[in-house]
């Protein structure tokens, strides 16, 4: 049997009725319950004397666990630094009659020695056993700097977005008030809710913080809720047994398919209770979606905030889902995973095609989220567990073979996107396939980066479908890395263009992005959308103002 390294620590559970929701589905407040408790244990067994939870980052959760299946929880420290120490949380469910393992989650969070009394204690460093355990160990600083930062990057982006505003609903018809879904409840800190010291388990608020963010969350769907991430949060200040926790829970804003619903927790003491005086110990944001009947996500109503804390809360859900998508791939994806895609003449039908249908099934995946509108671009993404895709859709008033013709042409992609330095043919495939280099500018005070990438390009079979540009990296022996650059890969990305008439075309851009792309994007984790926005606007005016010559001769 495996045995748990030093600072670790494994839980298993049988998922029983008592567990579950009336689907019969593990409840995802027991769940965070079982996380806090292993990454507490885990905490306390390298620190050696009591621990609270400080900070939970953004929990993601990919799989649903159902009743007679068995869930593990690793909890593990990989990193200490004064008081305060990181520990990583992998979540495992296992169905016990196919034996199949299924990732439900991966998670951190931070805990803080608390012995008895006001001393404070400095933890001994972690034992590093393994390369992955030096990784993590490495990475947890710069986890560290996200945390700390992140009250600064939420309030920064909240000051600087005037954009944001433009998606507010000014529709009536089908539009819900957030009061609708206002929900407010009370519990009593009872001793099996704390630890021996009295206070109380952060993994127990949490559970109740998520019992009443589902009903918030039921009251605007008017189906099942189904929990899909949870926001990074902090605990602000402690509560012990004797306490009445307060829950106040509303949506704040929908995005189609998910809604966010925020929960505000105040503690009271029995004095506090009575002169109505409490303690703001907890804020956390909750993200669902919502199935029907045949297990299909719904569209969700859209939210008409009309108070001037519904405004704030409606801005403040379109900031958190900005930073949200920025801080998963910051945080996630330092280590460059090449994937080594090797470039053959013979097999070269296969490649092109291959890159072609790529880029056709990642736009045809379900779960695309609307994420923000401009002017003329919808902004679209997909978060699949390690991977951010990205869908800008824009119009264009060009006809579509001319917007086909100049964007399947990479060498002028320099001239309109920015994180192109330079762009040129290193073999001609075939009349609709060809292989560039391309450099891409200094980004963070890293090297330059620099790609190989091989366009496949496609009119139109019959009248109605897409025009395609599909791209993707190849690795060609004449033109390995150089010490000069880091050399970064295209997963897939390209462009598909629909006329619209005869004189104007939707361009949706794609892009699944790889680690080493993400600094382009997430140079600031806030203004990830605005760089995305930036690109894309030069992109229409680009085809929009390509001289008429250059255009003629060309369907
Ligand atoms: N995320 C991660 N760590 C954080 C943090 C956050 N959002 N905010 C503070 N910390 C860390 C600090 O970096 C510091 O770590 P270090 O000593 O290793 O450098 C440590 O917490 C203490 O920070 P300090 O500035 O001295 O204290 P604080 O006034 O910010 O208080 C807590 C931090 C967590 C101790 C305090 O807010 C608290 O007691 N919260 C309630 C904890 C609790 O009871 N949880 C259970 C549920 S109620
Ligand atoms: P903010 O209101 O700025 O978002 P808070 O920390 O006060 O920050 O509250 C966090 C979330 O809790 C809010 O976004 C909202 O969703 C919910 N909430 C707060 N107060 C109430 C309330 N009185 N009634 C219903 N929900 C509330």
């Amino acid at each position: 049997m495996e045995r748990p390294a030093p600072a670790e620590v494994h839980m298993s559970q049988g998922i029983q009725p008592a567990h579950a929701n009336p689907r019969g589905e593990l409840s995802a407040g027991q769940l965070l319950k079982w996380i806090d408790t292993t990454a507490c244990l885990a905490a306390e067994k390298h620190a050696g004397v009591s621990c609270v939870t400080a900070s939970v980052d953004d929990i993601q959760f990919e799989e649903t666990a159902r009743v007679g299946q068995v869930i593990t929880i690793k909890a593990k420290v990989t990193r200490a630094f004064s008081t305060s120490m990181e520990i990583s949380i992998k979540v495992i469910v296992q169905d016990m009659a196919t034996g199949v393992e299924k990732l439900v989650s991966m998670a951190f969070s931070t805990f803080v020695a608390k012995p008895v009394g006001k001393e404070k204690i400095h933890l001994k460093p972690v034992t590093l056993l393994t390369e992955q355990d030096r990784v993590e160990h490495n990475l947890a600083s710069e986890r560290r700097k996200v945390r700390l930062q992140h009250e600064d990057t939420f309030n920064n982006l909240i000051k600087e977005s005037s954009t944001l505003d433009d998606t507010i609903c000014d529709e009536e018809e089908g539009t819900i008030s957030p009061g609708v879904t206002s929900v407010q409840s009370i519990e009593l800190v009872l001793p099996p809710h704390a630890n021996h010291q009295g206070n109380t388990f952060g993994g127990q608020i949490m559970a109740w913080m998520e019992t009443v963010a589902t009903i918030s969350a039921s009251r605007l769907c008017q189906a099942h809720p189904v929990l899909k991430s949870v926001d990074m949060f902090k605990f602000r200040g402690p509560s012990t047994v004797g306490d009445r926790l307060v829950f106040s829970a509303t949506v704040n804003n929908t995005f189609q398919t998910c809604v966010e619903v925020g929960v505000r927790v105040e503690a009271f003491d029995c004095q506090e209770w009575s002169e109505g005086r409490g303690r703001h110990i907890n804020s956390a944001f909750l993200i669902y979606n919502a199935v029907n009947s045949k297990e299909e996500l719904i569209t969700l109503p859209r939210i008409k905030p009309s108070s001037k804390d519904d405004f704030r809360r409606y801005r403040g859900a379109i900031a958190r889902k900005r930073i949200r998508l920025g801080r998963k791939y910051v945080t996630s994806h330092k280590e460059e995973i090449l994937l080594c895609i090797h470039w053959d003449i013979h097999n070269q039908e296969s490649l092109s095609h291959g890159n072609v249908e790529a880029l056709k099934k990642l736009a045809a995946k379900s779960g695309w989220e609307f994420t923000s509108a401009v002017d003329k671009m919808k902004i679209y993404t997909l978060e699949e567990y390690d991977v951010l895709s990205i869908w800008v859709e824009k119009n264009v008033e060009r006809p579509a073979h001319v917007a086909y013709h100049l964007l399947s042409d990479f060498t002028k992609r320099p001239s309109w996107d920015r994180h192109f330095l330079s762009c040129e043919v290193i073999e001609c495939v075939s009349e609709n396939d060809r292989i560039y280099y391309i450099t891409c500018p200094a980004v963070n005070g890293d090297k330059p980066k620099d790609l190989v990438v091989l366009v496949s390009q496609r009119k139109p079979l019959k009248d109605g479908n897409s025009y395609t540009v599909a791209a993707k990296s190849v690795v060609l022996p004449s033109v390995p890395p150089s010490p000069q650059y880091i050399r970064s890969e295209t997963i897939c990305a390209g462009f598909l263009i629909n006329a619209i008439d005869s004189s104007s075309c939707t361009v949706s851009y794609f892009n699944q992005i790889s680690s080493g792309l993400l600094p382009y994007f997430t140079g600031n984790i806030g203004g990830w959308s605005k760089s995305i926005e930036e690109t894309a606007a030069s992109c229409i005016q680009f085809i929009e103002n390509a001289p008429e010559d250059r255009c003629i001769n060309i369907s």
